[in-house]
């Protein structure tokens, strides 16, 4: 079993923040998964709402906010007073840490309601600059962003995110170009997951913090899990 450190290592730290990635980073595991959102100057940045009130000591919508803005506001102290000062991070500052790394990173492009033009492309520039196509998975709910990132940039390895119990998820996939189904959990340990990874299709699956659904999960042939809390999944599976 593959393990993804979800938003970080956000069980622990302040998710999307760079302490989250850094301590993702030091552990023997998969990957990392990420969001990213658009500022109003066009700056791809790593948070997971559309708003910065959930996860900062500001208000608005990263929309119409300038990535100076962004900066100033504090991404930590939401989380604990330790991490007072904390910054939402820049796409390009996340995958300078990972440069280095052997991790695979599932960059996630948001799209909850309005439309972000540009902001695929300049994903896919940032990572074709630092040469991680190899290691980079898109992945979206919009899944016209995912069938237009693999005719964009068929070298990067796509995944479809869903919720749904899908009948013929694997078949769904292929005719929008996804390499892999990126899939809530039920649908992962029901009937059409079970036989869809039996025939080679590849599934990741979140958001999984429990041992039991971990377990559930590997016995139905997923290949990876999201989790907030990677180090324990990982001593979990250390033995595999
Ligand atoms: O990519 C898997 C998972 O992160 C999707 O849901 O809401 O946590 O971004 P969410
Ligand atoms: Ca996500």
């Amino acid at each position: 079993m593959e393990i993804f450190a979800h938003r970080g290592a956000s069980g622990t730290r302040p998710e999307n923040t760079m302490p989250a990635f850094r301590k993702a980073a030091e552990l023997p595991i998969a990957g990392i998964e990420f969001d990213i959102h658009l500022t109003a100057d066009g700056e791809p940045v790593v948070i997971h709402d559309e708003t910065v009130d959930r996860t900062t000591d500001g208000t608005g919508w990263v929309k119409d906010m300038t990535f100076a803005e962004i900066r100033k506001l504090d991404a930590g102290s939401w989380f604990s007073a330790e991490y007072e000062g904390e910054r939402i991070p820049s796409l390009r500052e996340v995958l300078e840490l990972f440069h280095g790394t052997a991790h695979r990173l599932n960059i996630e492009l948001k799209s909850d309601v309005l439309p972000y033009p540009g902001m695929r492309e300049k994903v896919i520039r940032l990572v074709r600059e630092f040469g991680l196509e190899e290691r980079v998975i898109l992945s979206s709910f919009d899944h016209v962003t995912i069938r237009e990132a693999k005719r964009e940039a068929p070298e990067i390895e796509t995944g479809v995110l869903f919720m749904e119990i899908l009948a013929d998820a694997p078949g769904y996939a292929a005719s929008i170009g996804a390499d892999a189904l990126h899939s809530a959990i039920p649908y992962a340990v029901r009937e059409p997951g079970i036989r869809a990874a039996a025939t080679g299709s590849l599934i990741r699956v979140f958001t999984v913090n429990s041992r039991e659904h971990a377990e559930w999960l590997r016995r139905s042939g997923a290949r990876a899990i999201f989790t907030d809390y990677p180090e324990e999944m990982a001593r979990l599976f250390s033995g595999d």
